[in-house]
C-alpha cells in the first residue's frame, strides 16, 4: 500500500504532554488564549488544551486562500479581542511558511502581548519564508500527511494515527479506506 502509519496515537500523545509540559513551564501566572487554524488543528488543539495546565481560553479562525504567494484572508473571525493577550497559535503543518507568515500578521496587527506558535506538523526543509515556530510535536519529510486533523480533498481528518503518502498519485487513483481500530 502507498500509505503507512508514521505516529500512532501513544507517540501522539506523549508529544502532546510534552508541548504542554513546555507550555505549563513558560506560562504560569497569564491566561493564555489558545488559538487554532480551523480545520486542521481541532484535533490537536483539542488534546493540546485538555494537557494544558494553565487557566486558558480557547478560540478558532477560518482561512480563504487567494491568489499566489499562500495569500490568506479571514473566512471566520476570532471572535475574542486579541489586545494584551498572550496568544498560543495552534497550527496544523507548517510547509513553505507563507500561511503562517500571513496568519501572524493578521494577529500581530491587534496588539497581542505575545504570540507563541505551535505546530503538529513542521516540515521544516520546505520553508520559504522564515517564520517563529515555537514549538513542533514531529518534523516531516516530503511526504503527504493525513490523519488528526490533516486532510486529503477533505477526507481523512478523523483519523486517531498520522499516515504517510508515500505515493500521492497511486493513491489519488484509488483511495484507501483507512479505517479507525
Ligand atoms: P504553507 O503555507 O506552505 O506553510 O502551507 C501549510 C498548509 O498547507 C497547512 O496548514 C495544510 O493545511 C496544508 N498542507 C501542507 N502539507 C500538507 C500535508 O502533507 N497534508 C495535509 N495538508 C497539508
Ligand atoms: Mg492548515
Amino acid at each position: 500500500m502507498s500509505v503507512e502509519i508514521v505516529a500512532d496515537r501513544e507517540l501522539i500523545a506523549s508529544r502532546v504532554q510534552a508541548i504542554a509540559d513546555d507550555l505549563n513551564d513558560r506560562i504560569s501566572d497569564e491566561t493564555p488564549l489558545v488559538v487554532g487554524v480551523l480545520k486542521g488543528a481541532m484535533p490537536f488543539l483539542a488534546d493540546l488544551t485538555k494537557a494544558m495546565a494553565a487557566d486558558l481560553e480557547v478560540d478558532m479562525f477560518g482561512l480563504t486562500r487567494f491568489g499566489e504567494g499562500g495569500k490568506v484572508s479571514l473566512a471566520i473571525d476570532v471572535g475574542t479581542p486579541l489586545e494584551d493577550r498572550h496568544v498560543v497559535l495552534v497550527e496544523d503543518l507548517v510547509d513553505t511558511g507563507l500561511t503562517l507568515r500571513s496568519v501572524w500578521s493578521m494577529l500581530e496587527a491587534r496588539s497581542p502581548a505575545s504570540i507563541t506558535v505551535v505546530t503538529l506538523l513542521d516540515r521544516r526543509a520546505r520553508r520559504l519564508v522564515e517564520v517563529p515556530v515555537d514549538h513542533a510535536a514531529f518534523v516531516v519529510g516530503d511526504e503527504f500527511v493525513i490523519g488528526y486533523g490533516l486532510d486529503w480533498e477533505g477526507r481523512y481528518r478523523n483519523l486517531q494515527d498520522l499516515w504517510g503518502v508515500l505515493d500521492l498519485t497511486e493513491f489519488a487513483a484509488a483511495p484507501p479506506a483507512l479505517e479507525q481500530v
